[in-house]
């Protein structure tokens, strides 16, 4: 059965649970719209998983999501999946999509010392997307990148109540900082969802403070602009939690502790 609707319905994306961080900016931008999330749990993590088979399972599974959750907007919540499928997944759907890719904009009109620190997937990081972002937007700064292996599923081991490994979150700020010319980042752009779930941990192993950047809010206006004659005044509402994978305990436990009422299997397999 369709959910019932009397406001707009937003449907979230990601691999997994870091469109959480999304939602959260949705929340604090006090949207009056009913969010819907859903996380491919059966294909996470999307970072370390070929081309060539993202880009055929992404739009497949976010029309399954659109049509279960009769959403009016999708935000494909994934640097990993934007940069690579954005094109494909706007040609297959009518309603209007919202991307999350690398927040090089606003981190050039930070900086101070001219050098950035691009964190994001070991995909996000080697996609022609982000060359194209970087030299639209980061003319004259230099832009260090790292391929952060395991900090996604840090992030969801956080989120389960358990304890993540702590040798990720060092690898991935030394992967920035012992890069040559690293000790003059002042900008860290966190560019995959999952990442400002533990920017906590992430800034305590920093050299020194820095400002970290995400697309949380960017999207939030974004969406609030797009919908902005179609939502109430009311705070913003959670509706469903969606997974592919036949959501074990511990990620309902998550989906419901965030705040979401229910939380459903949604079966794609039968699709791609
Ligand atoms: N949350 C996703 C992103 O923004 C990636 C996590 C994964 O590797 O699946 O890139």
């Amino acid at each position: 059965m369709k959910p019932l609707k009397n406001r707009p319905h937003v449907l979230v994306f990601d691999s997994g649970l870091g469109g959480l961080s999304v939602v959260n900016a949705l929340i604090h931008s006090r949207l009056g719209v009913d969010v819907f999330h859903l996380a491919d749990t059966a294909f996470f993590p999307y970072g370390e998983k070929p081309d060539e088979a993202l880009i055929l399972r992404v739009p497949t599974v976010i029309r399954a999501g659109i049509e279960a959750t009769s959403a009016d907007l999708v935000i494909v919540a994934c640097n990993t999946a934007s940069t690579l499928a954005l094109d494909v997944v706007r040609a297959q759907t009518q309603i209007p999509v919202v991307g999350v890719v690398p927040a090089i904009k606003p981190a050039a009109v930070l900086t101070r010392t001219g050098t950035i620190g691009l964190l994001a997937t070991p995909k996000t990081v080697t996609r022609p997307y982000t060359d194209q972002l970087i030299a639209a937007f980061g003319a004259g700064k230099a832009v260090l990148r790292h391929g952060a292996v395991g900090l996604a599923g840090a992030a969801e081991t956080k989120l389960a109540g358990e304890t993540p490994d702590p040798h990720i979150f060092d690898a991935a700020i030394r992967g920035l900082f012992d890069q040559k010319g690293g000790e003059t980042i002042d900008v860290i752009v966190l560019a995959c969802t999952h990442y400002p779930l533990v920017q906590a941990e992430l800034e305590t192993l920093a050299p020194y403070p820095v400002t970290w950047v995400d697309s949380g809010a960017a999207i939030a206006r974004r969406t609030a602009h797009l919908l902005q004659n179609q939502m109430d005044q009311g705070p913003t509402a959670l509706r469903s939690g969606l997974t592919t994978g036949g959501a074990d305990e511990a990620t309902r436990r998550v989906l419901q502790g965030f705040g979401f009422q229910t939380t459903q299997t949604l079966n794609v397999e039968s699709q791609l």
